[in-house]
């Protein structure tokens, strides 16, 4: 990982937690998401960011891990949680990693989430194989990720925002600006849906199940495959 991208993320951390919510196709995605995980407990959120998927999973009273590569975000987590969620009871579970190298154990989780996060992991591949190590036989990953970078996309997402933005103009101006960075910069895969499904199957997964395209104003694919 670059040094400018950490800082990307770093920048992104201070505000993501605020922002992304009042944004009706992120809470559509993670409703979506949060839905998938229901038959499983212990389940790793892959790349958790500031831990908006995290503490919804916590909420439900799943057994949750929460891993990311930028300690911002995941200070950002810590602090989010506020007295909601005591400190002791996630501390050890949320740590600074790469999903390349994960510190657990092989089938140790029930599942893991990975949104959003693989189009920004230089080999893809490794992370997916990462993930089906620890997931347990016959848990799931439940995967979403960008469509590939396209000009119709990025404008009916823009329009969309500054639409939902209200009063938070100066945050939501942040939000595109920081947007427009990672997908000039940061954005090291472009996966489309027939990518993502052939590197699934061969990370080992099987038994893929794919949910409605229209998410996210179509710019976001999402789908469950089994161990
Ligand atoms: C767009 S955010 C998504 C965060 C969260 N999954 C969500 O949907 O709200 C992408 C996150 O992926 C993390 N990330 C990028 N590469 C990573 C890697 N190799 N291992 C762990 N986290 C990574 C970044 O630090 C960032 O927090």
């Amino acid at each position: 990982m670059t040094e400018g991208n950490e800082n990307i993320w770093s920048e992104y951390s201070r505000i993501y937690r605020k922002v992304l919510p009042q944004l009706s196709f992120f809470r559509e995605l993670q409703a979506k998401v949060i839905g998938l995980c229901q038959p499983y407990k212990k389940i790793l959120d892959a790349g958790c960011g500031p831990g908006l998927y995290f503490e919804k999973l916590f909420e439900q009273g799943k057994d949750v891990y929460g891993i990311d590569l930028n300690a911002g975000m995941i200070e950002s987590l810590k602090k989010g949680l506020g007295s909601r969620i005591p400190l002791e009871a996630i501390e050890s579970k949320v740590i600074v990693g790469d999903i390349k190298h994960l510190p657990y154990k092989d089938n140790f989780f029930d599942a893991a989430i990975n949104v959003n996060v693989l189009y920004n992991v230089p080999d893809p591949l490794n992370a997916l194989k990462e993930l089906h190590r620890a997931i347990r036989p016959g848990g799931a990953l439940i995967i979403a990720g960008p469509v590939p970078k396209n000009a119709e996309g990025e404008r009916i997402l823009t329009k969309k925002i500054l639409e939902e933005a209200g009063e938070l103009t100066q945050e939501f101006t942040y939000v595109l600006k920081i947007n427009k960075e990672i997908l000039e910069k940061h954005f090291v895969n472009e996966i489309s849906l027939e990518k993502i499904t052939d590197m699934i199957i061969e990370a080992g997964f099987s038994r893929i199940t794919y949910t409605d395209s229209t998410l996210y104003l179509r710019q976001v694919w999402l789908l469950k495959a089994e161990k």
